[in-house]
């Protein structure tokens, strides 16, 4: 199955970056999101930086303008028609099945559903689609037009046609698809949100402040960014919904988030998104 024409539901950090790639790609991309404010802020920033792309000469003019052409904002989920539909709706359960199961109604027989989830069940959103053979999770990372890997997430009821024409999909993009289980967290997060969580830990104990504490993973450990600056990249609301899914998956205490964390999320400080995070962004 040849994917040409894709609908993103959720037009937030990823859904937009997520959008970008693809219309930069030659696909057709239709983008909604449930708050008309946020969709009009997308759409504008994916023009700006289609723009710059051209003025840095890293997109040609008429690839920039085809780019252009093919990015569409839809008000309603109704009726949709394209090949696939990704959903890129904030980490939760809940809402993510309320959107696989409204799907079910909305899209077409043929459309594959995709979600961006960064570690929820894809065999539960599988089962509220109405169509499991054809639901798979297609975890980008931030930023998608920069970061290369694609975990592509089969879970047991993933038909091969369908994983087969998301690893084409993903090679389209310029990307490297890696086939991952439909484990809490698949690989990538299952092995850096515990390590942020011990870093916030090591925090909150006074072992040294935030920007020693990143300093001794980027000069001792080589990463290009500390564990407390991803953070405040991710977002500290997303990171603590990821570490109380895998506690309540795993069962496993090891996984509950540092209190300091909560602590930092119900004072409204999520990172770089509110200007302070672990660090301040003025
Ligand atoms: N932020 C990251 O670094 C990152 C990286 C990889 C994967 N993810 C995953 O991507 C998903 C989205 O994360 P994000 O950081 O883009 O979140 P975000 O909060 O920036 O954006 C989510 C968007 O979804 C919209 N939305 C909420 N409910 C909706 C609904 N019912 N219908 C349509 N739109 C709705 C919101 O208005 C918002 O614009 C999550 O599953 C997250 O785990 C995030």
């Amino acid at each position: 199955m040849h994917i040409n024409r894709i609908a993103i539901i959720g037009a937030g950090t990823m859904g937009r970056g997520i959008a970008q790639v693809f219309a930069q790609a030659g696909l057709e991309v239709l983008l909604y999101d449930s708050d008309p404010d946020a969709l009009a802020q997308s759409l504008a920033t994916i023009t700006e930086r289609l723009r710059q792309q051209c003025v840095k000469g890293h997109l040609q003019e008429a690839a920039c303008a085809t780019a252009l052409d093919a990015l569409q904002g839809i008000e309603r989920l109704e009726a949709i028609d394209a090949d696939m539909i990704i959903e890129v709706v904030p980490e939760r359960l809940d809402l993510k099945l309320d959107i696989f199961s409204h799907l079910r109604q909305v899209a077409q027989a043929r459309t594959i559903l995709a979600s961006n989830t960064s570690g929820l069940d894809i065999s539960a959103l599988a089962q509220a689609s109405g169509r499991p053979d054809k639901v798979i999770g297609m975890h980008f990372f931030n930023p998608p037009p920069i970061m290369p890997l694609i975990e592509v997430v089969r879970a047991s009821e993933t038909s091969e046609e369908t994983f087969v024409a998301v690893i084409a999909l993903a090679e389209r993009l310029g990307k490297t698809p890696i086939p991952v289980a439909n484990s809490p967290g698949f690989v990538a997060n299952r092995i850096l949100f515990p390590m942020i969580n011990e870093a916030i830990y090591a925090l909150a104990e006074g072992v040294a402040s935030a920007a020693d504490i990143d300093r001794v993973l980027v000069l001792g450990a080589s990463h290009p960014l500390g564990p407390l600056a991803l953070a405040d990249f991710v977002g500290l609301d997303v990171t603590l919904d990821i570490l109380d899914s895998f506690a309540r998956r795993f069962d496993n205490a090891k996984y509950c988030p540092c209190p300091l964390l909560r602590e930092m999320v119900d004072r409204g400080e999520l990172g770089r998104k509110t200007g302070q995070g672990f660090f301040s962004y003025p």
